[in-house]
């Protein structure tokens, strides 16, 4: 049998775990992104020396800053967001490799300006050519950023050059594709690593683990056992200072096309051949094509949106989705998603996968649940009798770890039953499970490794499965029609009745 943990090249990458020296470029620098996690997750790979002395981060922005401002716009940000780290230790040499360019992302004369600089700093620094273009600018400037690379030459070569795009990869199927034919004018797939931070986070690439290197639940993952399957990303934010971002994007499009439906990927896809990369992202991508919302032509039975209202949160009143700053006091923009989806294929045929995230949620958590068939048996049924099927519960955030719900016997002499959870916690390692995602992501683009990333047409499709929502979601609307919820609750009545219409219930989290 073929052991999919087991690839030499990817186990031989982890082992060794050095990328060669390279220059990041951040474009976008300015951005809260830049100091809040990626020049963190940088330095946090430098401190346990699994980057080389070499590595040169440039920052690209408008703003007309020094090397030397960028350098303690950095060191301040590190003081505020990542207090725990220490600075002492190895911050100065670091901070000897952030360099700063300032441009326009519209403007060739920036891009050469920044061609000099680099050239510069690979002789100064031993970088060798090698590049890295992490684009964290505001999606409407992706293409852009990316025809004047290619314009510039800067991204032709295969070996060295690589391109990260965050998300939002597209706001629709039209535009994704638009923006992949863009990136393929200009570079091979092989050079571009499209973020979902969700894909580094340490339990969502347990599922792969736990799914394929165990051979007691593969047997019962398909129609045959599973009743349903849940998945709740739930956020106790609102919207915070982002309404210019999230007016125009809204739940859908935030969370659920792009995290929650990496989840659902990994959940429901088929044994890749392998562990690289493109074996799961095929395999990825075979399974978003069986599927589809539960019911497209009743489109309400199958997608719930919903907005926070004023409400309550551990003890403080917060305001509603739509007295927030910068917030249209119209808006139609959905802070809360449920959908039901089929997958149509030999292992799934009819168990429904019901999806939901929002934010002003009672709790910030995320987890997987696998629902098992009941019994087909009738035996305990008295009162005593408490009867639940089993549910796996797979928790990606926080408390990381899995459960497994069963019944048993309560001592005594009759047969009272109970539930119960055998829980394996990721606490119980003594170390933390949750590395901040991008600092892994960073050392797989590094190295080359792209199984963490998301492909073009995989990102294509997860955009055709909510197609139907987002059509008819983006049609002006009265603003009384969108369901609202109190915050600190779990969401419109509208996401109960999705599930209660099928005889089924959200798990209690
Ligand atoms: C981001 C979204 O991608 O993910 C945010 O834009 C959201 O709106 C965040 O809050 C949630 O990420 P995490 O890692 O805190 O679950």
């Amino acid at each position: 049998m073929v052991n999919l943990l087991e690839n030499p090249l990817r186990v031989g990458l982890q082992q060794q775990g050095m990328a060669e020296p390279q220059i990041i470029v951040i474009f976008g620098a300015s951005g809260d992104l830049t100091w809040r996690k990626l020049v963190p997750a940088l330095y946090k790979l430098r401190r346990e020396r699994r980057i080389p002395p070499e590595t040169t981060i440039v920052g690209v922005a408008r703003r007309d800053w020094s090397h030397e401002y960028f350098r303690e716009q950095m060191r301040k940000g590190m003081e505020e967001a990542h207090s725990d780290v220490p600075l002492e230790e190895m911050w100065e040499s670091f901070s000897q490799g952030l360099f700063y360019s300032s441009g326009n992302i519209d403007h060739p004369e920036s891009y050469q300006k920044l061609n000099t600089l680099l050239s510069e700093l690979d002789e100064k620094r031993g970088t060798r050519g090698n590049r890295m273009f992490y684009l964290s600018v505001a999606p409407k400037f992706f293409p852009e950023a990316i025809k004047q690379l290619g314009a510039a030459g800067m991204i032709k070569d295969p070996y060295k050059h690589r391109l990260v795009i965050e998300k939002p990869f597209g706001r629709d199927l039209a535009s994704a594709q638009s923006l992949n034919r863009v990136v393929q004018k200009v570079c091979k797939e092989d050079q571009v690593y499209r973020i979902d931070h969700y894909l580094g986070k340490e339990t969502v690439q347990n599922l792969l683990v736990f799914r394929f290197a165990n051979a007691i639940f593969e047997p019962l993952w398909n129609r045959q056992f599973v009743d349903h399957v849940q998945i709740t990303v739930a956020e106790t934010v609102g919207v915070e200072d982002r309404a210019g971002y999230y007016e125009t994007s809204g739940a859908l499009r935030d969370m659920l096309q792009n995290h929650l439906m990496q989840l659902f990927c990994l959940t429901a896809m088929e044994a890749p051949n392998s562990m690289d990369a493109d074996s799961i992202r095929t395999e990825k991508v075979k399974v978003l094509q069986a599927t589809q919302l539960a019911n497209v032509q009743n489109l309400a039975s199958s997608s719930i949106r919903g907005q926070y209202s004023a409400g309550w949160m551990k003890g403080e009143q917060v305001p509603g989705y739509r007295t927030e700053p910068g917030v249209d006091p119209n808006s139609v923009n959905p802070t809360f998603v449920a959908m039901k989806f089929a997958v149509n294929n030999w292992r799934w045929q009819g168990v429904p996968f019901y999806l939901r995230t929002g934010k002003r949620m009672p709790k910030k958590v995320s987890e997987i649940s696998i629902h098992f068939r009941e019994v087909p048996s009738r035996m305990f049924q008295s009162a005593a009798q408490q009867r639940s099927a089993n549910v796996l519960a797979m928790r990606m955030q926080p408390n990381e770890g899995i459960s497994l719900r069963f019944d048993v016997k309560m001592p005594g002499g009759d047969f009272r039953t109970r539930s119960v959870d055998m829980d394996f916690s990721y606490g119980s390692f003594g170390i933390e499970a949750k590395s901040d995602a991008y600092d892994r992501l960073f050392l797989d683009c590094m190295m080359g490794d792209q199984t963490l990333f998301t492909r073009g047409d995989e990102v294509e499709a997860a955009w055709q499965v909510v197609t139907p929502a987002l059509s008819a979601w983006d049609a002006p609307a009265d603003p009384k029609i969108v369901p609202q919820y109190e915050a600190g609750t779990w969401g419109p009545v509208e996401a109960e009745f999705l599930i209660n219409q099928d005889g089924r219930r959200w798990r209690r989290l």
